[in-house]
């Protein structure tokens, strides 16, 4: 299989997962699982990308949809280098999301959304790849930094925002508003928007926060979550003995 990122280094949506291992008992594999993954990781080529696309636009209902899918998580992890936790739905795309990204659980990403993971470098005399990427034939090394990106459990990213370089992380319970261009990090459950993003305000108070933080319901299944707490009315930190 073609490997192409190496995410060790970076902080482990694992931290995010059940138990700290990986949430592979909450996804659906189908019996076709490793013929699909057999396919799309060997597929060469003009066309690759496209082919890949219908692979993909397959087995996703087979599975019970992006949220649900095992295996469309193994391709996007072994093949593209992107990690993502369960029931997250919106980022299967390896165009959108580079290698490197880590999405945690229960994550929404609305359309057109896109992570732009490297800037060219402008300090320079040119700011063409032919001076920084050596597979063009006239730089030695690769010297351009690719940012890593983390989006935490139970964040929601609107339509159609940008991810700079300069954000690395969107908090846990963050909301993204539809357009924004997000230069800096999002704090945990800030609500965040405009161009670049400023911070509009928060979804709860701190000590809502704090209760919602102590629930840690995204580490649960959905059922679970159901069971022990009142997810229909607005959050109120009472629930936090749950
Ligand atoms: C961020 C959002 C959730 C806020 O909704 P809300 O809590 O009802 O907030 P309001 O509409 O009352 O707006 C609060 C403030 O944020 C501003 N705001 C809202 N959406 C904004 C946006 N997309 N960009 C910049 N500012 C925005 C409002 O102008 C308002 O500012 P003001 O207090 O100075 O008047 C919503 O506007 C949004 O962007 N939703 C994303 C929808 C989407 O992309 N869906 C795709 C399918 S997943």
């Amino acid at each position: 299989m073609n490997v192409q990122a190496d995410n060790s280094a970076l902080s482990p949506v694992s931290e995010e997962r059940r138990n700290g291992e990986d949430d592979s008992g909450e996804l659906n594999f189908s019996r076709f699982s490793i013929v699909f993954v057999a396919l799309y990781a060997n597929l060469r080529g003009p066309g690759c990308s496209f082919v890949r696309r219908q692979l993909v636009r397959i087995l996703s209902p087979i599975e019970g949809g992006q949220m649900r899918s095992g295996t469309l998580r193994h391709l996007m992890r072994v093949v593209h280098g992107i990690d993502i936790g369960a029931y997250s739905y919106g980022c299967f795309d390896p165009v959108r999301f580079p290698p490197g990204t880590r999405i945690g659980r229960y994550v929404s990403i609305g359309p057109g959304v896109t992570a732009f993971r490297r800037n060219h470098p402008h300090d320079r005399l040119s700011m063409h790849p032919y001076f920084y990427r050596p597979s063009l034939g006239a730089a030695s090394t690769a010297d351009v930094e690719t940012a890593p990106l983390s989006v935490g459990s139970g964040s929601w990213v609107g339509a159609n925002v940008i991810i700079l370089p300069g954000c690395r992380r969107i908090g846990r319970g963050a909301v993204v508003a539809a357009g924004a261009v997000l230069t800096h990090d999002v704090p945990d459950y800030a609500i965040t928007g405009g161009n670049p993003a400023r911070l509009i305000k928060y979804r709860f108070s701190e000590e809502n926060i704090a209760a919602a933080e102590s629930t840690r319901w995204w580490m649960k299944r959905p059922a679970e979550v159901e069971g022990s707490h009142e997810m229909s009315q607005p959050w109120a930190c009472q629930d936090s003995s749950h």
